[in-house]
């Protein structure tokens, strides 16, 4: 089943000669209970394409479907339950989490707001159970996020979005504001959360690597187009895009061994492109 369907929207911003294209007919889906990974540099359209998702900007043409009813259509009472359904977790969490705000009222704050759970004892049972359900404590509860690690507030940060039970956890960029050794941790934290609950995820980032880890497909952005679509395995062992084999040649790869053999394989194709030319002329 589909639960998120991006048909054909595009969208510019400014003006006559100002005027630039942000997405070029971008369509994919995400299904139901997978973790689908959209990847680009930066200015190739992703926060664009998750701003017009949330509502919080509209395509130019196009139209977004979620859970089959599309978003442009819909009335107060869609946009409200839409605000539930999706909820968003942000790359940097020092900046999306109210510092003046204590754990146990970041969490509890959507519970409040979409009246899901009547009495305050209710909220404070179902925020310990998200706390240590992401790694952290009953304790840590009447905590503010400044006494916490980077690591620790996106762990806040997802608990936070899971408390509203939403249909769809969009990740932005999730964990490159994290320390490299703390990211797979989170990594791993956001693939439990997924089977555990039967979420569905969309992970977006600019880092192939990292998206290779969580996603079981991928759509990979260049300059608001997307180029290259396909299961996550199949596009990062054979890349058909030129732009997709340079996102995935800028990764850095920690195991020599893995280096060496990729750099073979650059040196015989250039090798092998230089006879083809050779032949041609
Ligand atoms: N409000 C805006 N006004 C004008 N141009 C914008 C606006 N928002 C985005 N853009 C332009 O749209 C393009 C896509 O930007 P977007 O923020 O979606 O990229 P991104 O893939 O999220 O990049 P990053 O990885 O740096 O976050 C860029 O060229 C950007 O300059
Ligand atoms: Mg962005």
């Amino acid at each position: 089943m589909t639960i998120l369907d991006v048909r054909s929207i595009s969208k510019s911003f400014g003006r006559g000669k100002r005027r630039s294209l942000a997405l070029d007919d971008v369509s994919f889906t995400v299904e139901q209970g997978t973790i689908t990974g959209l990847v680009g540099e930066s200015g190739s359209g992703k926060t664009t394409i998750i701003r017009c998702i949330m509502g919080l900007d509209s395509p130019d043409s196009g139209e977004i479907l979620f859970d089959g009813q599309s978003q442009v259509k819909s009335g107060f009472n869609d946009r409200r339950r839409l605000a539930k359904d999706v909820q968003i977790v942000f790359q940097d969490p020092t900046a999306s989490l109210n510092p003046r705000m204590t754990v146990e009222e970041l969490i509890c704050e959507g519970m409040l707001v979409h009246e899901l759970y009547p009495d305050s004892g209710k909220r404070r049972a179902e925020a310990t159970r998200l706390l240590e359900m992401v790694g952290l404590a009953e304790r840590d509860l009447s905590r503010y996020p400044a006494s916490f690690s980077g690591g620790q507030r996106q762990r806040i940060a997802i608990a936070r979005a899971l408390a509203v039970k939403p249909k769809l956890l969009v990740c932005d960029e999730p964990v490159s504001a994290l320390d490299v050794s703390v990211q797979a941790q989170v990594l791993g934290l956001l693939v439990d959360m997924q089977r555990n609950l039967d979420l569905s995820l969309l992970f977006v980032a600019h880092n192939l690597a990292v998206v290779k880890q969580v996603c079981s497909v991928v759509h990979v952005l260049n300059a608001g187009r997307i180029v290259e679509s396909g299961d996550a395995d199949v596009v990062m062992s054979h890349p058909q895009d030129a732009y997709t084999r340079s996102l995935l040649e800028a990764v850095p790869i920690p195991d020599p061994r893995m280096a060496k053999a990729r750099l073979a394989e650059r040196l015989a194709a250039r090798a092998a492109r230089r006879a083809a030319e050779g032949a041609a002329s």
